[in-house]
């Protein structure tokens, strides 16, 4: 698809029926091994919604279906209402608006703070190609405001490589926000953080809820319950969903403490 072309179609991002994200029935097998089964899932336009679930319940295999990476076996999911992902390439899913952060930071790590950034904006095909141009006052603007959002201004000169993973991941995140995408999948984003980036990172999170939807999933139930608050939350148990409600309604689920909380 061409630059204009995936302009035009991102803008035709339809959400009047109020969900940014609709999983119908989807099933993936591998060698006939069911890793996601019969899953249905909704995220409204401006959602936060948490993801928990027990080692191999299809988390990371449900994102990987989201973004194109894993072809469903059966079922459909779309994005709005006019995006079938299911026909649609990786690239073309990226393009459309979905962005995914993987649990392993990819920063450019010989690059400084603000240079993965203006690298991150710059592949940004929506825009002109303008690698070698210099940044308008607008960009350096949107810069400066997610430097602040990641809690990185002031380590703005830093190479990437000398930061903390915490800050690693932040600035990961900082890059996907660049993008400016409508839908944000984030597996495992506290993984290896200290407690203190763990917190913060919930603060940031808590910063972005309403101006993205936005799809976390987590083992770390302390850090979901920060962000959970009055919103739903999944639980993913052998490919389907085993329970969804307020964090404190599935906290007391029995099947959810069998399966998964109680362990
Ligand atoms: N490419 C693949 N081929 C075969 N089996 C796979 C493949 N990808 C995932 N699986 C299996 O599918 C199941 C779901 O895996 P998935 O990675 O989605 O789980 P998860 O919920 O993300 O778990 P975790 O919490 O450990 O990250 C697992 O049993 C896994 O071994
Ligand atoms: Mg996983």
């Amino acid at each position: 698809m061409n630059t204009l072309a995936s302009a035009v179609k991102r803008e035709g991002l339809d959400t009047t029926h109020g969900a940014i994200l609709y999983l119908n029935d989807i099933t993936v097998s591998f060698d006939g091994f069911k890793a996601i089964n019969k899953l249905n899932l909704d995220i409204s336009v401006g959602e936060l919604r948490c993801i928990i679930g027990p080692n191999g319940a299809g988390k990371t295999t449900m994102m990987d279906v989201i973004t194109g990476k894993t072809r469903p076996t059966s079922g459909t999911a779309f994005f709005g209402q006019n995006y079938d992902l299911a026909t649609m390439t990786e690239y073309e899913i990226a393009h459309a608006g979905i962005g995914r952060k993987f649990q392993r930071p990819t920063v450019f790590e010989q690059h400084t703070v603000f240079e993965n950034l203006e690298l991150a904006m710059k592949m940004d095909k929506r825009v002109r190609p303008t690698l070698f141009a210099r940044l308008t006052s607008e960009q350096e603007g949107k810069i400066d405001a997610i430097l602040r959002q990641i809690r990185l201004n002031g380590s703005e000169h830093r190479l990437a490589g000398l930061l903390s993973h915490g800050q690693k991941q932040w600035l990961e995140i900082g890059m996907l926000l660049m993008q400016e995408p409508q839908l944000i999948l984030l597996d495992e984003p506290v993984a290896g953080m200290s407690d203190a980036e763990t917190a913060r990172t919930a603060e940031l999170l808590n910063e972005l809820r309403g101006k993205h939807s936005i799809m976390v999933v987590e083992h770390d139930m302390g850090f979901v319950t920060e962000i959970a608050q009055q919103g739903k939350v999944t639980v993913l148990h052998e490919g389907s969903v085993l329970a969804e409600g307020r964090m404190d309604q599935v906290q007391a689920d029995e099947r959810v403490i069998d399966v998964y909380l109680g362990r």
